[in-house]
């Protein structure tokens, strides 16, 4: 039974008359839109929520987390955490192996040395 059988005699005479064509048209449209729609709405999501910031623990009460040392301070070597993931920032403890493994990521310390002459 065709689309144009169920329609009422008026819908013909003053609606979109329907063809085959058109059915088989619209559906793969509608379906690219949705997918779309779902996909767009859900890289926007992770774009505000917690998941996508780099800080995710790290005094969360600052508008900015910012360290300073005096560089005769730091003595022969210092290792500094860039994953945000270690327990003592802002050194590096190792978390950066826990988080790469999960993420597939490839984030290491910066490690500042002095110079040996
Ligand atoms: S723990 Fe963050 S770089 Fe090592």
């Amino acid at each position: 039974m065709s689309l144009r059988a169920l329609l009422p005699k008026s819908e013909l005479r003053y609606g979109f008359p329907l063809s085959r064509g058109h059915l088989t048209t619209i559906g793969p449209v509608a379906l690219v839109a949705a997918v779309g729609t779902y996909v767009l709405c859900r890289y926007l999501s992770g774009k505000s929520n917690g998941k996508s910031k780099v800080n995710q623990t790290i005094s969360k009460d600052s508008a900015k987390v910012v360290h300073s040392f005096d560089i005769e301070d730091i003595g022969s070597k210092a290792v500094f955490c860039r994953c945000w993931r270690s327990k003592k920032f802002p050194y590096c403890d190792g978390a950066h192996t826990k988080h790469n493994e999960e993420t597939g990521d490839n984030v290491g310390p910066l490690i500042i040395k002095k110079k040996e002459l």
